[in-house]
């Protein structure tokens, strides 16, 4: 776990929800409403002045909603959070609330593909130029900063697991004035605590880690009070992605047991790279852990990797006999997936992101989840040697 958060404090939080009592309840109730109603005329009008802060519309302010929000604020270190009804709505809520046209952004190499289409079209149509940068070169990005709105970082990757050095890219742009936002999805805040490395905004796909059961589609930005509140001004109520109640609900059941599903993730995910490392028909591995040592800030590596086969493999083969892992495009839940590089480089969406984001199509990307080591690499030598 990274510096600033010692074990008792995470315990106390993983367990912890928000300051309601609700009849001294261990799990928050779900708010399933769309409304919430006023006592009386003076009620209603001293909400609408502001000058209480209550749940008014669901859209808005939700208790459930706000528990998660406040507890994941906690995990990343991030003094508020909103939360979003997809990954997606998250990053296009904060991105465009800090652009406007003639305005440009630099975005690392290999984003996440619908945030590459995000900034291909809509944004493109704004008239928002984006430059890509690669985030390891550091002397490159700081030639980029000058004159940009938003400083847009993943890392690691998710198809070739790049990772950059976030505090000293962070730190690159706030020397230019540069708001800078990172997508945390892969190494979750129970390895990574961007905000702690001096990000602005810490953005994740709650569909993946933080739910961790593959039964919620979510997303949250973290950030400082005031961070946060341009959001709140800008394009949260008005884009409407709001996370539901229900979805808030399975997130904080979900992040109960972040620490442990991490914990296995990274063990089980590691174990199979280093043996996949050893095969003849391996030609590379591509997981942070196996370098000599991680960047600074990331603390432990999660469940998704990739490697690249050898000529001469049978890729079909290989994916259609394998029993245990399936052929599954997310990530992030307790089962084990794959995705072959060669299926997302047939992919018609526009703009087609698959080169720019690095996939080789003798590439694998895995998923390693939580059924136990022993069986997935039986899964996969089984499935290797009718491919081989
Ligand atoms: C790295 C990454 N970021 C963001 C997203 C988008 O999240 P969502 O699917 O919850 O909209 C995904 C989804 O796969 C992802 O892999």
């Amino acid at each position: 776990m990274t510096d600033g958060l010692d074990p008792f404090e995470l315990a106390s939080l993983i367990t912890a929800h928000d300051d309601g009592n609700y009849a001294e309840a261990v799990v928050p109730p779900i708010f399933q409403t769309s409304l919430f109603t006023f006592s009386d005329y003076d009620d209603m009008i001293s909400s609408y002045r502001g000058e209480k802060v209550r749940p008014i519309y669901t859209r808005g302010l939700n208790p459930t909603v706000r528990a998660f929000e406040q507890m994941l604020a906690k995990l990343e270190g991030a003094e508020d959070a909103l939360g979003f009804a997809s990954g997606m709505s998250a990053i296009s809520s904060a991105v465009l609330s800090f652009v406007e046209p003639g305005d440009r952004i630099v975005a690392v190499k290999h984003v996440y593909p619908d945030a590459f289409r995000l900034f291909g079209t809509i944004l493109k149509r704004m008239k928002v130029e984006v430059t890509y940068v690669d985030g390891r070169d550091e002397e490159a990005v700081a030639k980029a900063l000058p004159g940009a709105k938003v400083f847009y970082m993943e890392s690691p990757t998710s198809w070739v697991m790049e990772t950059h050095d976030v505090g000293a890219l962070a730190a690159l742009a706030k020397k230019h004035g540069v708001v800078s936002m990172i997508d945390n999805s892969w190494a979750s805040p129970f390895f990574q605590r961007p905000i702690t490395l001096g990000v602005d905004l810490v953005i994740h796909s709650a569909s993946k880690y933080l739910g961790g059961h593959s039964d919620v589609v979510a997303g949250v930005v973290a950030g400082s009070k005031d961070m946060i509140a341009r959001l709140k001004a800008e394009t949260y109520p008005y884009l409407g992605g709001k996370l539901s109640p229900f979805d808030a609900w399975l997130l904080i059941r979900g992040l109960r047991t972040l620490p442990i599903r991490m914990k296995a993730h990274q063990a089980a995910a590691l174990d199979i790279a280093r043996r996949l490392q050893e095969l003849d028909i391996v030609e590379q591995v591509c997981h942070p852990g196996l370098a000599n040592r991680l960047p600074a800030g990331l603390n432990g590596t999660s469940g998704l990797f990739s490697f690249i086969f050898r000529e001469g493999v049978d890729i079909r083969a290989f994916a259609d006999h394998l029993k245990l892992f399936k052929l599954g495009v997310s990530w992030g839940g307790h089962e084990s997936l794959i995705v072959p590089g060669e299926v997302v480089l047939q992919q018609k969406a526009q703009p087609n992101s698959a080169h720019a984001f690095g996939i080789h199509a003798r590439s694998v990307r895995l998923h390693v989840g939580l059924e136990g080591t022993e069986a997935l690499w039986s899964d996969l030598q089984e499935a290797i040697a009718v491919a081989t």
